[in-house]
Parts: C-alpha cells; sequence; structure tokens
C-alpha cells in the first residue's frame, strides 16, 4: 500500500535523481536533447534540492510503496496567475509517479496526501501548470475535479512552450475526486 511521507533535507539526493528521470522520461521523447539538457542542469541536483527541501514556503511529499520512493509532489506558494480566481490559492508545483507505478493508484493516493496537506497551509484553492501536450496528466487532473482555467507560457531551456492553467477548490469537489 502506499504511503506518503514529508521529504527531508537527507531526502536531496533521491529527489534530484527521481526529479531528474522522471521529468526525462516524460518529456524527454518530445524535445530537443539540449533544451532537456539546459533545463534538467538548471533544476536538478543535490544543491537545489536541498533549497527546496529547506524552504517553509514549500512542501515536498514523497509516496512509498513497500519503503521504495516512487512518486512525489511538491507545493509552493507564491502569486498565482491572473487567471486564477479563488480564495487562499496555493500552487501544486510537481507532481511525478514514477513509471512502474503509472495506472496503479498511486497518483490518487499522493493526491489525497496533496489536497491534505494544501489545507493544513491554509489553502483553499489548488492550481498547477502542465503542458498543453501532456494528454495523460491532464486527463489526470480532469478525474481529479480540476478545471481547465487558462494558459502560461513555459521555458524548457530555449523553447517557449505553453502550459494549461488548472485550478481546483479545496472543498467537497477535489476532495471526492481525489479519493
Ligand atoms: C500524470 C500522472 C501523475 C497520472 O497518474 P496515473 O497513475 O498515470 O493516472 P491514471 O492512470 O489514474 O489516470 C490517467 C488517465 O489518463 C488516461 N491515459 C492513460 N494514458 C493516456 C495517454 N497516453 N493519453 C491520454 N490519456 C491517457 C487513463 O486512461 C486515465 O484515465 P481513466 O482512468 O479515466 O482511464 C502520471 O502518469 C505521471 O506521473 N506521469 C509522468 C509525470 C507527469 O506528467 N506529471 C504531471 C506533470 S504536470
Amino acid at each position: 500500500m502506499t504511503s506518503v511521507r514529508p521529504g527531508r533535507l537527507a531526502d536531496a539526493a533521491l529527489l534530484a535523481e527521481l526529479g531528474a528521470r522522471t521529468f526525462h522520461e516524460t518529456f524527454g521523447a518530445h524535445n530537443r536533447a539540449e533544451d532537456m539538457a539546459l533545463y534538467l542542469g538548471r533544476s536538478y541536483g543535490v544543491a537545489q534540492q536541498s533549497v527546496e527541501l529547506a524552504d517553509p514556503s514549500m512542501a515536498t511529499l514523497l509516496a512509498e510503496l513497500d519503503g521504495q520512493v516512487a512518486g512525489y509532489a511538491q507545493l509552493r506558494s507564491g502569486p498565482p496567475p491572473a487567471c486564477v480566481e479563488g480564495p487562499a490559492p496555493l500552487e501544486l508545483w510537481r507532481f511525478y509517479v514514477d513509471r512502474p507505478w503509472q495506472g496503479r493508484g498511486m497518483a490518487q493516493a499522493l493526491m489525497a496526501a496533496v489536497r491534505a496537506e494544501a489545507v493544513r497551509r491554509g489553502a483553499r484553492t489548488l492550481w498547477l501548470c502542465v503542458w498543453e501536450r501532456n494528454e495523460r496528466a491532464k486527463a489526470f487532473y480532469r478525474k481529479c475535479g480540476f478545471l481547465d482555467v487558462g494558459s502560461q507560457p513555459f521555458i524548457l531551456g530555449t523553447d517557449r512552450q505553453t502550459d494549461r492553467v488548472l485550478a481546483g477548490a479545496l472543498s467537497e469537489t477535489l476532495a471526492e475526486a481525489s479519493r
């Protein structure tokens, strides 16, 4: 059974490896290798993930199965794009389930933990960005009750892309859908 725990500073190396690998596995085939290398180099590494794990304005959650980390999510506070209109917004910044565990319910368990942590932090609206071409993730978030509220640019290395912005109230709708 999936259990979810908060990330600790000691998880920085593990998180850096898991983060870079799952990002590359998800988007590598659809992007130029140079852009991917630039993005990975700037975003993942023990130093970078240590900063994230120590940052009180962020929360990192690790999903484990039989003691093995198999997915992670990160929340971060900050001003949302104008298209997110709900009260007390909080961003679901990263949400990744390792490939062998996709389609097996782990994502739902991780999303339930994300919701609980967001509520604990006083949020009432959860929002996120997802690449417009990431059909599987968009289908998953739709299933979880998120609505498409707009778009925003995302720069992968040197490539300007378009993300969809999704949002949902941390109310019964999202609660029921992510159970
Ligand atoms: C996005 C993610 C968390 C979803 O978790 P999951 O376990 O795969 O989710 P599920 O299988 O429950 O749901 C995905 C839905 O997409 C559908 N789906 C599967 N493959 C698909 C594809 N290639 N295209 C479109 N939809 C697809 C499934 O049918 C399912 O819907 P259903 O249950 O109604 O049939 C997981 O796939 C993942 O970590 N992907 C890689 C990282 C990523 O994209 N993260 C999001 C970044 S914003």
